[in-house]
Protein backbone atom coordinates (compact mmCIF):
# COMPACT_ATOMS: atom_id res chain seq x y z
CA UNK A 1 0.00 0.00 0.00
CA UNK A 2 1.39 3.59 -0.84
CA UNK A 3 0.20 6.58 0.93
CA UNK A 4 -1.96 7.24 -1.89
CA UNK A 5 -3.99 4.13 -0.67
CA UNK A 6 -4.79 5.79 2.64
CA UNK A 7 -8.05 7.70 2.97
CA UNK A 8 -6.62 11.31 3.90
CA UNK A 9 -8.56 12.96 6.96
CA UNK A 10 -11.76 14.52 6.68
CA UNK A 11 -12.86 17.02 9.60
CA UNK A 12 -15.78 18.95 8.12
CA UNK A 13 -18.44 17.69 10.61
CA UNK A 14 -15.91 17.98 13.72
CA UNK A 15 -15.92 21.05 15.17
CA UNK A 16 -13.32 22.22 18.03
CA UNK A 17 -14.36 23.22 21.47
CA UNK A 18 -14.01 26.84 20.49
CA UNK A 19 -16.14 26.94 17.48
CA UNK A 20 -18.79 24.68 20.22
CA UNK A 21 -18.41 27.67 22.46
CA UNK A 22 -19.25 30.42 20.00
CA UNK A 23 -22.08 29.12 18.38
CA UNK A 24 -23.44 27.67 21.98
CA UNK A 25 -22.82 31.03 23.35
CA UNK A 26 -25.11 32.74 20.65
CA UNK A 27 -27.86 29.94 21.68
CA UNK A 28 -27.62 30.68 25.22
CA UNK A 29 -28.61 34.36 24.72
CA UNK A 30 -31.18 33.50 22.42
CA UNK A 31 -32.76 31.07 25.45
CA UNK A 32 -31.64 33.42 27.95
CA UNK A 33 -33.57 36.05 25.99
CA UNK A 34 -37.12 33.55 25.35
CA UNK A 35 -36.88 33.55 29.23
CA UNK A 36 -36.85 37.65 29.60
CA UNK A 37 -39.40 37.45 26.83
CA UNK A 38 -41.75 35.12 27.97
CA UNK A 39 -43.43 37.04 31.30
CA UNK A 40 -43.08 40.62 28.54
CA UNK A 41 -43.88 41.01 25.04
CA UNK A 42 -44.44 37.62 24.17
CA UNK A 43 -47.93 36.91 23.40
CA UNK A 44 -48.74 33.12 23.73
CA UNK A 45 -49.12 32.43 19.87
CA UNK A 46 -49.35 34.55 17.18
CA UNK A 47 -52.28 34.11 14.06
CA UNK A 48 -49.70 32.87 11.68
CA UNK A 49 -51.40 30.19 9.00
CA UNK A 50 -49.06 26.84 7.88
CA UNK A 51 -47.98 28.77 4.66
CA UNK A 52 -46.84 31.64 6.48
CA UNK A 53 -44.63 29.90 9.21
CA UNK A 54 -43.60 27.53 6.08
CA UNK A 55 -42.53 30.52 4.01
CA UNK A 56 -40.69 31.50 7.24
CA UNK A 57 -38.97 28.98 8.12
CA UNK A 58 -38.71 26.06 5.71
CA UNK A 59 -34.94 27.57 3.90
CA UNK A 60 -33.73 25.33 1.52
CA UNK A 61 -30.63 23.19 2.73
CA UNK A 62 -27.42 24.88 1.50
CA UNK A 63 -24.61 22.37 -0.06
CA UNK A 64 -21.88 24.53 1.36
CA UNK A 65 -21.83 25.45 5.58
CA UNK A 66 -25.01 28.46 6.01
CA UNK A 67 -22.60 31.30 7.44
CA UNK A 68 -22.69 31.74 11.60
CA UNK A 69 -24.62 34.91 11.99
CA UNK A 70 -27.34 33.56 9.40
CA UNK A 71 -27.74 30.29 11.40
CA UNK A 72 -28.09 32.08 14.55
CA UNK A 73 -30.67 34.93 12.63
CA UNK A 74 -32.46 31.74 11.60
CA UNK A 75 -32.50 30.58 14.98
CA UNK A 76 -33.70 33.59 15.98
CA UNK A 77 -36.74 33.99 13.34
CA UNK A 78 -37.82 30.52 14.63
CA UNK A 79 -37.48 31.11 18.10
CA UNK A 80 -39.25 34.87 18.62
CA UNK A 81 -41.24 35.35 15.55
CA UNK A 82 -42.54 31.78 14.46
CA UNK A 83 -43.36 29.58 17.76
CA UNK A 84 -45.68 29.12 20.25
CA UNK A 85 -45.03 29.33 24.20
CA UNK A 86 -46.05 26.66 26.50
CA UNK A 87 -43.89 28.46 28.73
CA UNK A 88 -46.05 31.86 28.77
CA UNK A 89 -47.85 32.15 31.92
CA UNK A 90 -51.28 32.21 29.83
CA UNK A 91 -50.74 29.01 28.18
CA UNK A 92 -53.47 26.74 29.95
CA UNK A 93 -54.58 24.34 27.34
CA UNK A 94 -54.02 20.47 26.94
CA UNK A 95 -52.05 19.00 29.33
CA UNK A 96 -48.10 20.21 27.87
CA UNK A 97 -45.50 21.56 30.54
CA UNK A 98 -43.68 24.52 30.77
CA UNK A 99 -40.64 23.10 30.69
CA UNK A 100 -38.26 23.54 33.55
CA UNK A 101 -35.28 25.58 33.27
CA UNK A 102 -32.28 23.40 34.29
CA UNK A 103 -33.86 20.55 32.17
CA UNK A 104 -33.56 22.52 28.93
CA UNK A 105 -29.91 22.89 30.25
CA UNK A 106 -29.68 19.11 30.87
CA UNK A 107 -31.04 18.31 27.49
CA UNK A 108 -28.25 19.98 25.65
CA UNK A 109 -25.33 17.93 28.00
CA UNK A 110 -27.64 14.70 27.25
CA UNK A 111 -27.17 15.58 23.69
CA UNK A 112 -23.54 16.64 24.01
CA UNK A 113 -22.79 13.28 25.84
CA UNK A 114 -24.99 11.35 23.05
CA UNK A 115 -25.60 7.97 25.06
CA UNK A 116 -27.52 5.36 24.01
CA UNK A 117 -29.56 4.41 26.74
CA UNK A 118 -30.58 1.78 24.84
CA UNK A 119 -27.21 -1.02 26.32
CA UNK A 120 -25.86 0.19 29.50
CA UNK A 121 -22.37 -0.28 28.01
CA UNK A 122 -22.94 2.77 25.74
CA UNK A 123 -24.83 4.83 28.68
CA UNK A 124 -23.33 3.87 32.11
CA UNK A 125 -23.90 6.57 34.12
CA UNK A 126 -27.41 7.19 32.34
CA UNK A 127 -28.31 3.91 32.58
CA UNK A 128 -27.57 4.18 36.32
CA UNK A 129 -29.39 7.89 36.97
CA UNK A 130 -32.46 6.63 34.88
CA UNK A 131 -32.87 3.45 37.02
CA UNK A 132 -32.45 5.27 40.50
CA UNK A 133 -34.78 7.67 39.42
CA UNK A 134 -37.60 4.81 38.33
CA UNK A 135 -37.14 3.04 41.48
CA UNK A 136 -37.57 6.53 43.39
CA UNK A 137 -40.45 7.10 41.44
CA UNK A 138 -41.91 4.24 42.39
CA UNK A 139 -41.24 4.20 45.87
CA UNK A 140 -43.35 7.23 45.91
CA UNK A 141 -45.70 6.04 44.28
CA UNK A 142 -45.88 3.32 47.20
CA UNK A 143 -45.36 0.07 44.49
CA UNK A 144 -43.41 -2.44 46.25
CA UNK A 145 -39.43 -3.09 46.31
CA UNK A 146 -38.42 -4.46 43.22
CA UNK A 147 -40.62 -2.26 40.48
CA UNK A 148 -38.71 -0.75 38.15
CA UNK A 149 -38.99 0.54 34.67
CA UNK A 150 -37.79 3.34 32.35
CA UNK A 151 -38.35 6.51 30.60
CA UNK A 152 -40.50 6.84 27.42
CA UNK A 153 -41.87 9.33 24.92
CA UNK A 154 -44.86 9.95 26.70
CA UNK A 155 -48.46 8.65 28.16
CA UNK A 156 -49.23 7.35 24.65
CA UNK A 157 -46.17 4.94 24.97
CA UNK A 158 -46.72 3.86 28.59
CA UNK A 159 -50.30 3.21 27.25
CA UNK A 160 -49.03 1.20 24.44
CA UNK A 161 -46.34 -1.19 26.63
CA UNK A 162 -48.79 -1.56 29.59
CA UNK A 163 -51.45 -2.86 27.55
CA UNK A 164 -48.78 -5.08 25.82
CA UNK A 165 -47.57 -6.32 29.11
CA UNK A 166 -51.28 -7.04 29.84
CA UNK A 167 -51.27 -9.09 27.26
CA UNK A 168 -48.36 -11.09 27.29
CA UNK A 169 -49.26 -11.86 30.99
CA UNK A 170 -53.15 -12.79 30.39
CA UNK A 171 -53.70 -14.12 26.85
CA UNK A 172 -53.59 -17.47 28.30
CA UNK A 173 -50.77 -18.15 25.14
CA UNK A 174 -47.85 -17.19 23.82
CA UNK A 175 -48.89 -13.91 21.75
CA UNK A 176 -45.31 -13.78 21.03
CA UNK A 177 -45.13 -16.83 19.42
CA UNK A 178 -48.49 -17.72 18.09
CA UNK A 179 -49.94 -13.93 17.19
CA UNK A 180 -53.33 -12.94 17.64
CA UNK A 181 -55.14 -15.76 16.62
CA UNK A 182 -54.59 -17.92 18.73
CA UNK A 183 -57.04 -17.93 21.37
CA UNK A 184 -60.68 -15.77 22.24
CA UNK A 185 -60.93 -12.55 21.59
CA UNK A 186 -59.25 -10.64 24.13
CA UNK A 187 -61.08 -7.58 26.32
CA UNK A 188 -59.59 -4.61 27.88
CA UNK A 189 -61.62 -2.10 30.25
CA UNK A 190 -61.50 1.84 30.66
CA UNK A 191 -63.84 4.83 31.52
CA UNK A 192 -65.78 6.33 28.58
CA UNK A 193 -63.24 9.81 29.46
CA UNK A 194 -59.84 7.25 29.09
CA UNK A 195 -57.22 9.09 26.81
CA UNK A 196 -57.72 8.28 23.51
CA UNK A 197 -54.32 6.42 23.22
CA UNK A 198 -55.68 3.47 25.07
CA UNK A 199 -58.07 2.63 22.02
CA UNK A 200 -54.91 2.83 20.16
CA UNK A 201 -52.49 0.67 22.01
CA UNK A 202 -55.58 -1.93 21.69
CA UNK A 203 -56.22 -1.37 17.86
CA UNK A 204 -52.13 -1.68 17.71
CA UNK A 205 -51.78 -4.24 19.27
CA UNK A 206 -54.57 -6.51 17.55
CA UNK A 207 -57.34 -6.61 20.20
CA UNK A 208 -59.31 -3.91 18.06
CA UNK A 209 -62.43 -1.67 19.18
CA UNK A 210 -63.73 -5.09 19.09
CA UNK A 211 -62.27 -5.53 22.51
CA UNK A 212 -62.53 -2.56 23.91
CA UNK A 213 -64.99 -1.67 26.37
CA UNK A 214 -65.49 1.79 27.48
CA UNK A 215 -66.97 1.63 31.25
CA UNK A 216 -69.81 4.30 32.60
CA UNK A 217 -68.62 7.08 34.63
CA UNK A 218 -70.52 8.26 37.25
CA UNK A 219 -71.60 11.93 38.18
CA UNK A 220 -67.69 12.86 38.52
CA UNK A 221 -66.99 11.35 35.75
CA UNK A 222 -64.76 8.61 37.51
CA UNK A 223 -65.04 5.08 36.47
CA UNK A 224 -68.40 3.31 37.64
CA UNK A 225 -67.20 0.01 38.94
CA UNK A 226 -70.29 -1.76 38.94
CA UNK A 227 -70.89 -1.04 35.47
CA UNK A 228 -67.38 -2.69 34.96
CA UNK A 229 -67.82 -5.48 37.04
CA UNK A 230 -70.83 -5.98 34.78
CA UNK A 231 -68.88 -5.86 31.90
CA UNK A 232 -66.34 -8.09 32.68
CA UNK A 233 -69.47 -11.16 33.39
CA UNK A 234 -71.07 -10.31 29.77
CA UNK A 235 -67.69 -11.03 28.19
CA UNK A 236 -66.92 -13.93 30.30
CA UNK A 237 -70.01 -15.19 29.57
CA UNK A 238 -69.63 -14.56 26.10
CA UNK A 239 -66.40 -16.44 25.81
CA UNK A 240 -63.99 -13.46 26.03
CA UNK A 241 -60.92 -12.88 27.75
CA UNK A 242 -60.42 -9.90 29.92
CA UNK A 243 -56.92 -9.40 30.25
CA UNK A 244 -57.08 -5.71 31.70
CA UNK A 245 -58.29 -2.64 33.41
CA UNK A 246 -57.21 0.96 32.81
CA UNK A 247 -57.84 2.90 35.60
CA UNK A 248 -57.62 7.06 35.10
CA UNK A 249 -55.38 8.88 37.62
CA UNK A 250 -56.60 12.33 36.33
CA UNK A 251 -58.30 12.33 33.07
CA UNK A 252 -57.79 14.48 30.22
CA UNK A 253 -60.79 16.57 30.12
CA UNK A 254 -61.44 17.06 33.77
CA UNK A 255 -58.60 15.78 36.06
CA UNK A 256 -61.19 13.15 37.29
CA UNK A 257 -59.90 10.44 39.37
CA UNK A 258 -60.83 6.59 39.12
CA UNK A 259 -61.82 4.66 41.94
CA UNK A 260 -58.25 3.02 41.26
CA UNK A 261 -58.67 0.80 44.80
CA UNK A 262 -62.04 -0.49 43.65
CA UNK A 263 -60.75 -1.34 40.21
CA UNK A 264 -57.04 -2.95 41.76
CA UNK A 265 -59.72 -4.83 43.78
CA UNK A 266 -61.32 -6.12 40.66
CA UNK A 267 -58.69 -6.93 38.86
CA UNK A 268 -57.14 -9.36 41.74
CA UNK A 269 -60.12 -10.76 41.82
CA UNK A 270 -60.86 -11.89 38.49
CA UNK A 271 -57.06 -12.38 38.13
CA UNK A 272 -56.79 -9.17 35.43
CA UNK A 273 -53.82 -6.67 34.57
CA UNK A 274 -54.86 -3.15 36.42
CA UNK A 275 -52.66 -0.54 34.50
CA UNK A 276 -53.08 2.98 35.95
CA UNK A 277 -52.88 5.96 33.20
CA UNK A 278 -51.38 8.34 35.59
CA UNK A 279 -50.16 10.47 32.46
CA UNK A 280 -51.12 13.67 34.06
CA UNK A 281 -52.48 13.22 37.75
CA UNK A 282 -49.13 11.57 38.52
CA UNK A 283 -47.23 14.39 39.95
CA UNK A 284 -50.04 14.94 42.29
CA UNK A 285 -50.34 11.48 43.43
CA UNK A 286 -46.56 12.17 44.16
CA UNK A 287 -47.48 15.01 46.72
CA UNK A 288 -48.79 14.38 50.69
CA UNK A 289 -51.50 16.98 50.21
CA UNK A 290 -53.35 15.24 47.21
CA UNK A 291 -51.85 11.83 47.50
CA UNK A 292 -54.99 10.55 49.39
CA UNK A 293 -57.17 11.31 46.02
CA UNK A 294 -55.22 8.36 44.75
CA UNK A 295 -55.66 5.46 47.02
CA UNK A 296 -55.02 2.39 45.42
CA UNK A 297 -52.34 3.93 42.67
CA UNK A 298 -49.58 1.74 44.57
CA UNK A 299 -51.66 -1.38 43.46
CA UNK A 300 -50.90 -0.25 39.82
CA UNK A 301 -49.00 -3.54 37.52
CA UNK A 302 -47.55 -1.01 35.31
CA UNK A 303 -48.15 2.83 35.21
CA UNK A 304 -47.61 5.53 33.18
CA UNK A 305 -46.63 9.08 34.47
CA UNK A 306 -45.40 12.01 31.99
CA UNK A 307 -42.97 14.60 33.99
CA UNK A 308 -42.87 16.56 30.94
CA UNK A 309 -46.88 17.17 31.96
CA UNK A 310 -47.08 18.12 35.63
CA UNK A 311 -43.33 17.95 36.78
CA UNK A 312 -43.05 20.75 33.81
CA UNK A 313 -39.79 19.29 32.25
CA UNK A 314 -39.19 19.55 28.71
CA UNK A 315 -40.79 17.53 26.39
CA UNK A 316 -40.57 14.49 26.07
CA UNK A 317 -39.51 12.03 29.35
CA UNK A 318 -42.48 10.10 30.81
CA UNK A 319 -41.96 6.96 32.52
CA UNK A 320 -43.39 3.59 32.66
CA UNK A 321 -43.61 1.91 35.97
CA UNK A 322 -44.33 -1.90 36.18
CA UNK A 323 -44.31 -3.94 39.90
CA UNK A 324 -42.75 -7.21 38.15
CA UNK A 325 -40.00 -6.52 36.08
CA UNK A 326 -39.95 -9.89 34.80
CA UNK A 327 -43.10 -9.12 32.52
CA UNK A 328 -40.30 -6.74 30.69
CA UNK A 329 -38.38 -9.34 29.73
CA UNK A 330 -41.15 -11.85 29.11
CA UNK A 331 -42.82 -9.04 26.39
CA UNK A 332 -39.68 -7.84 24.75
CA UNK A 333 -36.74 -9.76 25.35
CA UNK A 334 -34.53 -10.35 22.10
CA UNK A 335 -31.46 -12.04 21.13
CA UNK A 336 -29.59 -9.78 18.95
CA UNK A 337 -26.60 -11.79 17.81
CA UNK A 338 -24.19 -8.90 17.24
CA UNK A 339 -24.53 -7.64 20.88
CA UNK A 340 -22.82 -10.18 23.59
CA UNK A 341 -22.88 -9.52 27.50
CA UNK A 342 -21.15 -11.10 30.06
CA UNK A 343 -21.91 -9.42 33.09
CA UNK A 344 -19.39 -11.76 35.24
CA UNK A 345 -16.65 -10.67 33.19
CA UNK A 346 -17.78 -6.64 32.75
CA UNK A 347 -19.60 -5.78 35.87
CA UNK A 348 -21.86 -4.31 33.11
CA UNK A 349 -25.67 -3.21 34.40
CA UNK A 350 -29.02 -3.98 32.43
CA UNK A 351 -29.83 -3.42 29.48
CA UNK A 352 -33.06 -1.07 28.30
CA UNK A 353 -33.46 -2.32 24.75
CA UNK A 354 -34.07 -5.86 25.84
CA UNK A 355 -37.02 -4.24 28.62
CA UNK A 356 -38.94 -1.98 25.42
CA UNK A 357 -40.37 -1.66 22.57
CA UNK A 358 -37.12 0.95 22.21
CA UNK A 359 -33.29 -0.26 20.75
CA UNK A 360 -31.33 3.28 20.90
CA UNK A 361 -32.58 5.89 23.39
CA UNK A 362 -32.23 9.34 24.50
CA UNK A 363 -30.53 10.26 28.13
CA UNK A 364 -34.13 11.51 28.25
CA UNK A 365 -33.53 10.94 32.09
CA UNK A 366 -31.62 13.43 32.63
CA UNK A 367 -33.80 16.74 31.92
CA UNK A 368 -35.92 14.90 34.98
CA UNK A 369 -33.29 14.31 37.18
CA UNK A 370 -31.66 17.78 36.44
CA UNK A 371 -34.80 19.51 37.50
CA UNK A 372 -35.64 17.45 40.67
CA UNK A 373 -32.02 18.01 41.30
CA UNK A 374 -32.09 21.83 41.11
CA UNK A 375 -35.17 22.65 42.65
CA UNK A 376 -35.39 19.93 45.24
CA UNK A 377 -38.98 18.08 45.71
CA UNK A 378 -40.53 20.77 47.96
CA UNK A 379 -40.63 23.23 45.77
CA UNK A 380 -42.22 20.66 43.19
CA UNK A 381 -44.79 19.52 45.37
CA UNK A 382 -45.86 23.56 46.90
CA UNK A 383 -46.22 24.85 42.76
CA UNK A 384 -48.18 21.49 42.00
CA UNK A 385 -50.26 22.36 44.91
CA UNK A 386 -50.26 26.00 43.85
CA UNK A 387 -51.83 24.92 40.39
CA UNK A 388 -54.62 23.33 42.65
CA UNK A 389 -55.33 25.89 44.21
CA UNK A 390 -55.10 28.51 41.09
CA UNK A 391 -57.88 26.11 39.66
CA UNK A 392 -60.53 26.27 42.54
CA UNK A 393 -59.88 29.81 42.12
CA UNK A 394 -60.73 30.02 38.74
CA UNK A 395 -63.64 27.95 39.52
CA UNK A 396 -65.30 30.89 42.28
CA UNK A 397 -63.96 33.35 40.00
CA UNK A 398 -66.14 31.87 37.35
CA UNK A 399 -68.74 31.31 39.78
CA UNK A 400 -69.30 34.47 40.71
CA UNK A 401 -69.47 35.86 37.46
CA UNK A 402 -72.58 36.51 35.65
CA UNK A 403 -71.84 35.57 32.43
CA UNK A 404 -69.78 33.01 32.93
CA UNK A 405 -71.07 29.05 34.05
CA UNK A 406 -68.91 26.43 35.80
CA UNK A 407 -69.24 22.75 34.03
CA UNK A 408 -68.62 20.52 37.03
CA UNK A 409 -66.09 21.24 39.97
CA UNK A 410 -62.42 21.54 39.71
CA UNK A 411 -60.24 18.39 38.89
CA UNK A 412 -56.83 18.51 40.27
CA UNK A 413 -56.05 21.63 38.44
CA UNK A 414 -58.16 21.25 35.23
CA UNK A 415 -61.16 24.04 35.25
CA UNK A 416 -64.20 23.94 32.62
CA UNK A 417 -66.90 26.69 32.44
CA UNK A 418 -68.50 28.38 29.62
CA UNK A 419 -69.95 31.74 28.23
CA UNK A 420 -73.38 31.75 28.36
CA UNK A 421 -75.38 35.28 27.62
CA UNK A 422 -77.53 36.54 30.43
CA UNK A 423 -80.64 36.55 28.78
CA UNK A 424 -79.90 32.39 27.64
CA UNK A 425 -79.44 31.61 30.61
CA UNK A 426 -81.64 28.33 31.75
CA UNK A 427 -83.28 28.34 28.37
CA UNK A 428 -82.97 24.47 27.11
CA UNK A 429 -83.00 24.90 23.71
CA UNK A 430 -79.68 27.26 23.61
CA UNK A 431 -77.34 23.95 23.51
CA UNK A 432 -76.38 23.93 19.67
CA UNK A 433 -75.82 27.24 20.03
CA UNK A 434 -74.13 27.47 23.14
CA UNK A 435 -71.47 24.94 21.78
CA UNK A 436 -71.36 26.73 18.61
CA UNK A 437 -70.36 30.37 20.81
CA UNK A 438 -68.14 28.65 22.62
CA UNK A 439 -66.08 26.84 20.41
CA UNK A 440 -65.67 29.98 18.30
CA UNK A 441 -64.78 31.94 21.35
CA UNK A 442 -62.20 29.67 22.28
CA UNK A 443 -60.51 30.28 19.12
CA UNK A 444 -60.47 33.64 19.23
CA UNK A 445 -58.96 33.48 23.14
CA UNK A 446 -55.99 31.47 22.12
CA UNK A 447 -55.70 33.80 18.39
CA UNK A 448 -55.84 36.81 21.04
CA UNK A 449 -52.11 35.90 22.20
CA UNK A 450 -52.93 36.33 25.82
CA UNK A 451 -54.45 33.21 27.23
CA UNK A 452 -54.71 29.96 25.47
CA UNK A 453 -57.06 27.59 26.80
CA UNK A 454 -58.29 24.88 25.16
CA UNK A 455 -61.98 22.60 25.56
CA UNK A 456 -63.19 19.46 27.17
CA UNK A 457 -66.92 18.24 26.10
CA UNK A 458 -68.92 17.43 29.10
CA UNK A 459 -71.87 15.58 28.69
CA UNK A 460 -72.30 16.48 25.08
CA UNK A 461 -71.38 19.98 26.34
CA UNK A 462 -68.24 22.06 25.12
CA UNK A 463 -66.81 23.70 27.28
CA UNK A 464 -63.59 25.78 27.64
CA UNK A 465 -61.04 24.40 29.67
CA UNK A 466 -58.31 26.00 31.78
CA UNK A 467 -55.23 23.42 32.88
CA UNK A 468 -52.99 24.71 34.59
CA UNK A 469 -49.52 22.38 34.73
CA UNK A 470 -47.38 25.93 33.92
CA UNK A 471 -45.03 27.34 37.03
CA UNK A 472 -45.74 30.73 35.43
CA UNK A 473 -49.31 31.22 35.37
CA UNK A 474 -50.81 33.20 38.64
CA UNK A 475 -54.03 34.63 39.60
CA UNK A 476 -53.48 37.52 37.47
CA UNK A 477 -54.09 35.44 34.14
CA UNK A 478 -57.06 33.33 35.65
CA UNK A 479 -58.79 37.23 36.07
CA UNK A 480 -57.78 37.62 32.96
CA UNK A 481 -59.29 34.63 31.44
CA UNK A 482 -62.35 35.36 32.98
CA UNK A 483 -62.64 38.70 31.89
CA UNK A 484 -61.19 38.28 28.36
CA UNK A 485 -64.08 35.25 28.28
CA UNK A 486 -66.80 37.64 29.18
CA UNK A 487 -65.40 40.29 26.73
CA UNK A 488 -65.04 38.12 23.47
CA UNK A 489 -68.03 36.54 24.68
CA UNK A 490 -70.03 39.50 24.32
CA UNK A 491 -68.76 40.59 21.03
CA UNK A 492 -69.27 36.89 19.28
CA UNK A 493 -72.51 36.81 20.80
CA UNK A 494 -73.75 39.61 18.95
CA UNK A 495 -71.92 38.71 15.42
CA UNK A 496 -73.34 34.85 15.72
CA UNK A 497 -76.58 34.82 17.68
CA UNK A 498 -79.31 33.69 15.18
CA UNK A 499 -82.79 35.33 14.43
CA UNK A 500 -84.91 32.95 16.57
CA UNK A 501 -82.76 33.54 20.04
CA UNK A 502 -82.81 37.14 20.00
C1 LIG B 1 -54.39 10.95 30.68
C2 LIG B 1 -53.47 10.98 29.49
N1 LIG B 1 -52.90 9.84 29.07
C3 LIG B 1 -52.06 9.81 28.02
C4 LIG B 1 -51.76 10.95 27.32
C5 LIG B 1 -50.81 10.91 26.16
O1 LIG B 1 -49.59 11.39 26.65
P1 LIG B 1 -48.39 11.87 25.69
O2 LIG B 1 -48.92 13.04 24.93
O3 LIG B 1 -47.31 12.21 26.66
O4 LIG B 1 -48.05 10.71 24.83
C6 LIG B 1 -52.34 12.16 27.71
C7 LIG B 1 -52.06 13.41 26.98
O5 LIG B 1 -52.52 14.47 27.32
C8 LIG B 1 -53.21 12.18 28.83
O6 LIG B 1 -53.79 13.30 29.25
Amino acid sequence: MTDGDRPAPVGALDWSAEDARAFGNDVLDIWTELLERLDGDLPVVRSRSAAEVREATALEIPAGPMPIDDLVEHLRTIVFDESMYPGHPGFLAYISGTGTVPGAAADLIAAGLNQNAGGWRLSPAATEVEQHLMRWFARRFGMPEGSMGYVVSGGAMSNLIGLTLARTRHAGWDVRDEGMLAGPQLTVYASTEVHDTIDRAAQMLGIGMAGVRHVVTDDRLRMDVEALRAALEADLAAGHRPIAVVGAAGTTGTGAVDPLLDIAEICEEYGIWFHVDAAYGGAAALTEPLRPLFEGIDRADSLGFDPHKWLYTPHAGACLLVRDPDVLVEAFAVDASYIVTDRDQTGWGIDVYELSPQFSRPFAALKIWVSLLAHGWDAYEERINHDVELARYLHRVVTLHPELEPIGEPGLSITCFRYVPPDLQGHDTTGEYLDRLNERLMFRLQLGGNVFPSNAVINGQFALRSCIVNFRTEADTMDELASETVRLGRTLDAELRPEHLR
